[in-house]
C-alpha cells in the first residue's frame, strides 16, 4: 500500500518554532520517525514537504493514480486553502488529516479546516503520534478505495 505524506510551510521549522507547541523534535527527527513507522506497518511511504501552496496542489495532482492514501499536515493552509481541498478532491484519494497541536483549542482563526471538508479523518493535539495513528488507518485498511465526495 502506497502513502504520501505531505507536511505544509514552517513544519520544516520544527524544533526551532514555538517548542511549546509543537515540541523539541526536529522535522528531520518527524521524517525519520514516520519512514520506521511506515517500514514496522509494510507501508510504502514518500514524504514530501513545502512551503509552497502551489507546489503542494502540484504534488497532490502528480498522485492521481499512484498512491493509496494520503496523510497530510497542511499546516497554516489549513485555514485558508480551497486549492489544497480542491486538489484532494480532484484525485479522490482516501486522505488523513494531522495536526501536531490540537487546532480546536488554539486561537479560533484555527478552528476551521477546509482541508476537514474532504478528509476521512482529523488527528489532531497527538504531536508525531498522529502521523502513526494515521498510518495505522491505512495500514488497517480502513478506508480503501477512492471515493468521490
Ligand atoms: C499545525 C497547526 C496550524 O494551525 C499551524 O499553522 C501549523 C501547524 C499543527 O500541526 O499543529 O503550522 O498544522
Amino acid at each position: 500500500m502506497k502513502i504520501l505524506v505531505i507536511n505544509g510551510p514552517n513544519l520544516n521549522m520544527l524544533g526551532i518554532r514555538e517548542p511549546g507547541i509543537y515540541g523539541a523534535q526536529t522535522f528531520e527527527a518527524l521524517e525519520a520517525q514516520i519512514r520506521a513507522w511506515a517500514q514496522e506497518l509494510s507501508l510504502d511511504v514518500d514524504l514530501y514537504q513545502s512551503n509552497v501552496e502551489g507546489f503542494i496542489v502540484d504534488r497532490i495532482q502528480a498522485a492521481y493514480q499512484k498512491y493509496d492514501g494520503i496523510v497530510i499536515n497542511p499546516a497554516a493552509y489549513t485555514h485558508t486553502s480551497v486549492a489544497i481541498l480542491d486538489a484532494l478532491k480532484a484525485v479522490a484519494i482516501p486522505t488523513i488529516e494531522v495536526h501536531l497541536s490540537d487546532i480546536n483549542q488554539r486561537e479560533k482563526f484555527r478552528q476551521f479546516s477546509y482541508i476537514s471538508l474532504y478528509a476521512k479523518e482529523t488527528i489532531c493535539g497527538l504531536g508525531f503520534e498522529g502521523y502513526h495513528v494515521a498510518l495505522e488507518h491505512f495500514a488497517e485498511k480502513r478506508f480503501v478505495g477512492p471515493e468521490i465526495v
